[in-house]
């Protein structure tokens, strides 16, 4: 370094708001800048050769003593943030220009050997109060960024809480809307078969009047007298049509009975291979009451492999389909049910020539208790518990719909669930 670069050195650590001072290898002062005497208001003539702890007893720390000693064993700069103890010397004046005193002070005590090969101590002392600020605001912003996390994380508990219920309740509201529809399904078959049955017993009572009077009987003419009288032409067309009837009626509570203990197995919560054409029939059986004077129900299945899922779950979506599309159709319409396979995945869906969905209702449809029909009659649950449903089988919802035209809702399914996700995985 020559003359001028020294001189441009010495005036940049004279201008500099950094206090500086040079301490000889027995911390004794050598130097200090201009800033340390106007901070401090001491004269650097009288402190050279001084102790810095004599000139500045408030130095006389165990903390500066560390410092030091941590230079001496390793040679290195030790670095400090005076946080706690906000100054290592006092100065207590501003330097004009500076808003306030130097308070808040961070330290630099690093060793360096002088021109004339002696080991010294240089030591910085320079303000850190805005640095601090911003960094308490940091840590405040930390701090309520961790507390909003706590809150969401309670949050989220409480949604998984609120969604298990809504699971729950969905449930017992299909199983409510179910047991309507049945009683009303067997209601029917029962009453004819019911009134067929006691026809049938007048029809046998005036039988056996007939077969009585076979040994009574005086002439065959009074025999045929009495079988005209009993109309028993007639009886004998009405009987045959009564049985076959009374059977079908009994045929369909049998149906409708094997289709309820398919339905069901509601508390079944394991994946299991399942035909998924079979619990599309069973749901078809369980909503007929809602269906049959809304729509024609037309089907065209392709061909499924079985499916790993939760069976009675997946019969829970298509009902909400169904029953949706039902209620799409104001007067009387079309409802087409397909499938299909695609390597890993198969698809169900659901068509209808319902009054579809307006686009800008279209992705709330999934939203709980989001619902268009009039209070009592939807829960806007249906969709949310068939999406939740979907997700859980790691499945996924399409929605295609034009208004007046219809509604397509096809759910995609893996035919097999992924590995670690297997057996057991309730919803
Ligand atoms: N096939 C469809 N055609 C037209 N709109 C539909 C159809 N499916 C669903 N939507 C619309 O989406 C809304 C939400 O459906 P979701 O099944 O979740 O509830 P909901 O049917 O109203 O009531 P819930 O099913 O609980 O009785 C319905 O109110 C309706 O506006
Ligand atoms: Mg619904």
């Amino acid at each position: 370094m020559d003359s001028s670069q020294r001189d441009l050195a010495s005036a940049l650590v004279e201008h500099i708001e950094i206090g500086v001072i040079i301490l000889d290898s027995a911390l004794r002062i050598e130097y200090w800048n201009t800033f340390i005497s106007q901070c401090s208001g001491k004269l650097l003539q009288q402190a050279r050769r001084q102790p810095l702890t004599s000139i500045f007893p408030e130095a006389d720390t165990p903390r500066l003593s560390k410092m030091v000693a941590q230079v001496r064993e390793h040679g290195r700069h030790v670095y400090t943030q005076w946080r706690d103890d906000p100054y290592l010397i006092q100065l207590p004046l501003s330097v004009c220009g500076q808003p306030a005193p130097l308070m808040l002070q961070s330290t630099l005590l690093f060793p360096f050997t002088g021109a004339d090969g002696q080991q010294r101590f240089g030591l910085l002392l320079y303000d850190t109060t805005e640095f601090a600020r911003s960094n308490e605001q940091l840590d405040a912003a930390l701090n309520t960024l961790s507390s909003k996390q706590i809150e969401q994380e309670q949050l989220l508990n409480k949604l998984e809480k609120a969604n298990a219920q809504l699971l729950q309740s969905e449930k017992l509201a299909a199983i409510g809307q179910l047991a309507a529809g049945v009683a009303h399904e067997i209601n029917n078959p029962i009453g004819y078969v019911f009134s067929n049955l006691k026809t049938l017993a007048g029809y046998v009572h005036d039988l056996l009047r007939i077969i009585d009077a076979v040994d009574g009987a005086a002439s065959l003419d009074e025999l045929r007298q009495l079988k005209r009288s009993l109309e028993y032409d007639y009886i004998r067309n009405d009987v045959e049509a009564l049985i076959s009837e009374s059977e079908d009626g009994i045929e369909r509570v049998k149906k409708i009975i094997t289709a309820l203990k398919d339905f069901s197995h509601i508390e079944e919560e394991q994946f299991r291979l399942a035909d998924l054409h079979r619990g599309v029939d069973t749901t078809l059986n369980v909503v007929n009451n809602e269906l049959k004077y809304k729509a024609e129900v037309i089907k065209e299945y392709g061909q499924l492999p079985a499916v790993e899922c939760i069976p009675s779950q997946i019969n829970q979506v298509m009902m909400n389909l169904l029953v949706n599309a039902a209620h799409a159709i104001e007067q009387f319409g079309r409802i087409t049910l397909r499938s299909g396979h695609e390597g890993e995945w198969v698809w169900l869906e659901v068509e209808d020539t319902g009054k579809g969905i307006a686009p800008q209702l279209l992705n709330r449809i999934y939203e709980p208790f989001f619902t268009t029909k009039p209070v009592g009659k939807g829960t806007g649950l249906g969709l949310s518990l068939s999406y939740n449903i979907v997700q859980k089988h790691h499945g996924r919802i399409e929605v295609h719909s034009e208004v007046d035209k219809g509604s397509r809702f096809r759910i995609w399914l893996p035919v097999c669930q992924p590995p670690a996700l297997q057996p057991g995985n309730a919803v």
